[in-house]
Formats: structure tokens, C-alpha cells, sequence
């Protein structure tokens, strides 16, 4: 493992400013990233969650060099991202995803091969390459097909195929799995994971809770251009207040009852929500020895109270902090 880490960001922020109008004279101005502080270690799969406009894919680009951050600074792999961009693009890869990036009309290994030498891989080792990745997305079969005749979940392990061929460092990937059928999505997955026994430093976007819980050491999450959080999933369980997450539902409870739960050992948060005429309370609490009874026991005004446990979910989080943030 080196010293320097993957990915170091501090204060990265973004603008976009657009005109619209007849003259132009309207100027919008949009904050895509409000000062981002980053860093990843080698050897990482990091997941950056956030919902639609959160921002992902402007940081996505800023880190790969594609697009200049409007202040801040940014390092990949000790690189300058707005400096040292020739010498960064050749250990980095990036899978945009989508339908875009590909050749339709020629084959796999010919967009492959127009890649590898896009990335100035010697033509001695071209062929080995192109069969190597083609190999190891699953896609000889297919290598000779025109890609217009290849389903979404084949291009997107062409795009990943493509992205991996000048072995990068560290692979950035932009929402892998939007749009996919489920079996593509899985298998996307896998290959992602298994990119990780080589060595590979990973960068992912995804609005998919699971997604990020299933792969990622670690999650950002990203909500209006900042990170309303960064930790381990364990982390971020702990940082909502707890891995049990308790419900019950009825017509409407008492304030007073509310606070008795809420008075609980081991409860750190009461929320009451109504769905028409039914309130749902959640109850988040800290692994301990608060059991279902003990609650019911305080809601004993409502006879035969279901109340239903479950494992706080990475949604749990995700909706607690991306609300917080917008408040
Ligand atoms: N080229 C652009 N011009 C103007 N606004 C943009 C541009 N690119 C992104 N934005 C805006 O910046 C915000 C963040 O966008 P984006 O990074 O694409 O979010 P995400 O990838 O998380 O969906 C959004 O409000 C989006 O509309
Ligand atoms: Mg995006």
C-alpha cells in the first residue's frame, strides 16, 4: 500500500452558469458541489450515494479530469486533476455507462482495439489486452458482433471491458448499473467486486442504497452539492442512531406517550409520521436490551399494538441525513 492516497479532494466546488432567454440576459446559476472533502486509500471501493442533481457526476468528472472545478483542489493518485491531466488519464479509467462511448457500427474487439490504441497500448500487447478484458467481462462470445446488436447489460460490460484495458489504477464509475435488468445489474456488480482482488481503487456513483451497502467500504453521501456524511455502513448506521429500527402503527398516539418511548434505555429517536389516518412511529435504537415488549408496555393504551422489528437499513440513513441536509 502507498502513503500518498487515491484520492484526496479539499473544498472542491462547482458552479455552472447557463443563459437562457432570447437575448441570453437570464443567467442561471447552479451550485453543482459546495465544498467536497475527500480522501480515499488505496486498495478502496468507495461508493458516492446521493439522489438525481446531488452532484455525482460533477465530481465524477472533476476527478477524472474531464471538467474543472471552480475552486478547491484535487489529487488522484498524488496528481494535480487540473495539472498533471496527461500523465493522470493514462492510470485512471472511467465507465460513464449508457449508451454513449461505443462504436455501433464495429465489433467489440474493434472498439477495443480502437481504445487500446486510443490509451497507447503497444501493438505487441493488443491483441493479449483486448482478449484478456474481453475474457474477463464474459464477452468472447460475443467479441465479432457488431456492438449495435449487443443488449444494454453487454454494453455495459464492454464500457467496463473498455475501461480496465490500460490497466488503471484507480476505475471511476458513474451510476453502473442505472437502466440495467436485474441479472445485468448483479452481474455488473460482480465483475465491480472482482476488479477489487486485483488491486483496483474504486470510485462508484449510485442512487441505490443496496448498491452502496453491497460493495462499499465506505459511503459519501451526497446531498445538494455537499457530503452530509462519510463513514463505513456500519458507520453510518451507528451515526443515525442504531442498528435496530422498531415500528408500530395506529390511530394517532399521545405526546406523552410519544416522550415515554422516547425515555426508553437504548432509544435514541422517536419519529411520528401520518399516512392518512394512521400515525407510524420509527424507533431507532442502539443494539442493547430493549425488546418489542418493553415498548408495548409503554403504549399500553392501544391494545394489541403490533410493533415490528427490522435491521436499519441503509434507506433509514440515507433518507434521515439527505432530510437533515435539507432542512
Ligand atoms: N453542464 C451543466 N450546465 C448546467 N448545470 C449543470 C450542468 N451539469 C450539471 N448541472 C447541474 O448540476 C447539478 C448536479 O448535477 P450532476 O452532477 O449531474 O448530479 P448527479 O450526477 O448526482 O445526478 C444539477 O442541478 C445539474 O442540473
Ligand atoms: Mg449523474
Amino acid at each position: 500500500m502507498s502513503s500518498v492516497p487515491a484520492i484526496e479532494a479539499r473544498g472542491i466546488t462547482r458552479v455552472f452558469q447557463s443563459r437562457k432567454g432570447f437575448f441570453y440576459q437570464d443567467v442561471t446559476r447552479t451550485e453543482a458541489l459546495r465544498g467536497v472533502d475527500l480522501t480515499i486509500e488505496t486498495g478502496e471501493i468507495f461508493g458516492l450515494l446521493g439522489p438525481n442533481g446531488a452532484g455525482k457526476t460533477t465530481l465524477t468528472k472533476i476527478l477524472t479530469t474531464l471538467l474543472l472545478p471552480t475552486s478547491g483542489t484535487a489529487r488522484v493518485l498524488g496528481l494535480d486533476v487540473t495539472k498533471d491531466t496527461e500523465r493522470l488519464r493514462a492510470r485512471i479509467g472511467l465507465v460513464l455507462g449508457g449508451e454513449r462511448g461505443l462504436y455501433n457500427r464495429i465489433s467489440a474487439r474493434e472498439n477495443l482495439r480502437y481504445f487500446a490504441d486510443l490509451y497507447g497500448i503497444p501493438l505487441a500487447e493488443r491483441e493479449k489486452r483486448v482478449n484478456e478484458v474481453l475474457e474477463w467481462v464474459g464477452l468472447t462470445w460475443a467479441a465479432d458482433r457488431r456492438t449495435e446488436e449487443y443488449s444494454r447489460g453487454m454494453k455495459q460490460k464492454l464500457h467496463i471491458a473498455r475501461g480496465i484495458l490500460h490497466r488503471p489504477e484507480v476505475l471511476f464509475l458513474d451510476e453502473p448499473t442505472i437502466g440495467l435488468d436485474p441479472k445485468s445489474a448483479r452481474e455488473t456488480r460482480k465483475l465491480i467486486r472482482s476488479l477489487l482482488g486485483e488491486g483496483v481503487t474504486i470510485f462508484l456513483t449510485t442512487h441505490y442504497m443496496f448498491e452502496a451497502e453491497e460493495l462499499c467500504h465506505r459511503i459519501g453521501v451526497l446531498s445538494r452539492g455537499r457530503l452530509a456524511a462519510i463513514d463505513t455502513v456500519a458507520g453510518l448506521r451507528e451515526l443515525v442512531g442504531g442498528d435496530r429500527t422498531l415500528e408500530a402503527e395506529d390511530y394517532g398516539f399521545e405526546d406523552s406517550e410519544l416522550a415515554a418511548v422516547r425515555h426508553l434505555p437504548g432509544v435514541s429517536k422517536v419519529v411520528s409520521e401520518e399516512y392518512g389516518p394512521v400515525t407510524r412511529l420509527t424507533i431507532r435504537v442502539r443494539t442493547g436490551d430493549l425488546t418489542i415488549d418493553t415498548v408495548r408496555q409503554s403504549l399500553i393504551g392501544h391494545g394489541g399494538l403490533q410493533v415490528r422489528e427490522r435491521r436499519t437499513s441503509l434507506e433509514d440513513v440515507y433518507l434521515d441525513l439527505v432530510e437533515e441536509e435539507a432542512r
